[in-house]
């Protein structure tokens, strides 16, 4: 398998030198931030034919089954404060959704701020996790994970999500997660080399790519439920919405439900 995604690479692709493919594992995460611990360079990639223990944001996990998804995650190693990689998952979103479009013709849509979306359904999700240097207050390095459905059919889902979940090839695509990983691998690259020079054009590819905005939506927290109308994102990828007393908020973190999507009526 790591010999076909090299071969599916172009020819002395930078991050090709540290790919880590294994048959199963916990979490491709947890492997590639214990890689980053020892000191692996950024652009190390771990690739899994399955995960046991796949982890989504907050707490959930993320159904990896053998052979038919893609489960990557790469180490990167940016200079700079954590406030200002905000914008990374939105990066990483546009991203996947471009590796998605390169082997299938299907763009993604974003359900803010980390799935990704076809018809409603959900196609895949993504995970970033930092690590800050305890001495200087900057990032150490940071974890993208990103997961995608390929080749599942809806019995290869649990009953609980399989109302929601979709497939490359429920839409009518054959790829192979082999295919994919490597477009993955080349559009994250990119995606890292641009990560800061091209912020503007990154966020208004994500804005546009984002079918949050102009839906209703709830916004769920351990507290209360809100409601409201997402209505726009902001530069570091703060979800702005309008709730139903009129007053504005910029939502930043928990979970946020789209009216008409997941089962949310
Ligand atoms: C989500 O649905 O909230 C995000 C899902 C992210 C899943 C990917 S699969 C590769 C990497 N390893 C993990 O444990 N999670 C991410």
């Amino acid at each position: 398998m790591k010999t076909e995604i090299l071969s599916l690479l172009p020819p002395g692709h930078p991050w090709g030198q540290h790919l880590h493919w294994l048959d199963t594992i916990d979490s491709t995460n947890t492997y590639a931030k214990a890689l980053a611990r020892q000191g692996a360079p950024a652009g190390t990639t771990v690739i899994a034919g399955a995960q046991t223990g796949g982890r989504g944001r907050l707490g959930r996990s993320f159904v990896s089954p053998a052979g038919l998804g893609v489960y990557l995650s790469v180490i990167l190693r940016p200079d700079c404060r954590p406030e200002d990689l905000l914008h990374l998952t939105c990066a990483a979103g546009v991203a996947a959704a471009d590796a998605v479009q390169a082997v299938s013709s299907l763009r993604p849509g974003i359900k803010w701020t980390n799935d990704l979306v076809l018809n409603k359904r959900k196609l895949g999700g993504i995970l970033t996790e930092l690590a800050i240097s305890p001495q200087t207050g900057l990032v150490d390095f940071a974890i993208v994970g990103i997961g995608i459905n390929c080749r599942q059919t809806l019995r290869d889902f649990p009953a609980d999500i399989s109302s929601i979940a979709c497939s490359l090839a429920m839409e009518g695509f054959d790829i192979s997660p082999a295919h994919l990983s490597a477009e993955l691998i080349r559009q994250l690259q990119q995606m890292n080399d641009r990560l800061f020079s091209e912020k503007i054009p990154i966020m208004a590819q994500f804005s546009s790519d984002c079918v949050t905005i102009g839906c209703d939506i709830s916004i769920l927290s351990p507290l209360d439920v809100r409601h409201g109308r997402a209505v726009g994102i902001d530069e570091n990828g703060g979800l702005e919405v309008v709730l139903t007393d009129g007053t504005r908020e910029t939502v930043t973190s928990g979970e946020v439900s789209i009216r008409g999507m997941y089962g949310y009526l």
